[in-house]
């Protein structure tokens, strides 16, 4: 991680889960982070759990990755505040456990999985890619992927969220493309979790017995991306708790 020190690392959905672990890992690994959230009051909330040396570059900033104009600001408070960014972590991302495809009523639920999990994370790509091009840096891009965005897997109540993935699976070969089109050297990384235990996992018995990933697992992973030289890409990381059954 040493060629990134004193670089800035843009992770999104970081007030909890693997967002929250990826700032902290990157705070600690020298690099000034800003944390983008809904709930920015819990991404300062982490600078409390580091060194204080760690927490003098970990930043919060409100970003609701489902609104355009406020993804397009957090960006370029970012490049104001900060120079530009280096690295993005599109982590960002929901479930809507609540209905299925056929439930009546669930457009909502079904556009704010969409919204999130894939327009958000094509947005802040765009936005991200316009910081690096400017400043002409090779910088890379990690997307926070799902083995469910590459084998269907009979959840109950799952509806659009297998969907999204799949299409972060498709956005991350297409984004790479376009990168290299760009004639950059603009890196881009698909990490494909298991099950992980975080706020995303509704809680009660149904989980009990299964075996799960920390989000400090899934961070090892982005760091180990972001860690190889800079001719070396890795495309795809698929990380899961050994036994689980899918
Ligand atoms: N947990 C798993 O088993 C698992 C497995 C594979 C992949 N993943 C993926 O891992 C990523 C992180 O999930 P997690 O498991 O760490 O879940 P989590 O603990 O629920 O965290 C989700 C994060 O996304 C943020 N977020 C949601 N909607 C947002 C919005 N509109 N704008 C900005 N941020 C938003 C939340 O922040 P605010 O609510 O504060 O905005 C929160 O920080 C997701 O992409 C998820 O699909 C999770």
């Amino acid at each position: 991680m040493d060629r990134w020190h004193g670089k800035v690392a843009i992770v999104t959905g970081a007030s909890s889960g693997i967002g929250a672990a990826a700032v902290k890992a990157l705070a600690n690994a020298g690099m000034t982070v800003i944390g983008l959230a809904r709930r920015a009051e819990r991404v300062q909330e982490l600078k409390r759990t580091v060194s204080t040396e760690a927490a003098n570059r970990i930043h919060a900033l409100h970003c609701d990755v489902t609104s355009e104009r406020s993804i397009v600001d957090a960006f370029a408070s970012v490049d104001r505040q900060f120079g530009g960014v280096d690295v993005l972590i599109n982590n960002a991302g929901v479930s809507k456990l609540t209905c299925t495809l056929l439930t009546p009523g669930n457009g909502d639920d079904l556009r704010t999985v969409m919204d999130t999990n894939v327009m958000g994370l094509v947005l802040c790509s765009r936005e991200a890619f316009r910081s690096m091009k400017r400043r002409q840096f090779a910088g890379h891009i990690v997307n926070i992927n799902s083995i469910l965005g590459h084998k269907y897997i009979a959840f109950p109540n799952l509806n659009i969220y297998g969907a999204s993935k799949y299409a972060v699976t498709a956005i991350t070969e297409t984004l790479r493309n376009d990168l290299r089109n760009e004639g950059t050297r603009v890196k881009v990384t698909s990490i494909s979790p298991g099950i992980v235990r975080t706020e995303m996992i509704p809680e009660g018995d149904q989980f009990k017995d299964t075996p799960m990933l920390e989000a400090e697992d899934v961070v090892g992973a982005i760091l180990y991306a972001l860690g190889t030289p800079s001719h070396v890409q890795v495309h795809e990381v698929i990380v899961k708790p050994v036994g689980e059954m899918a």
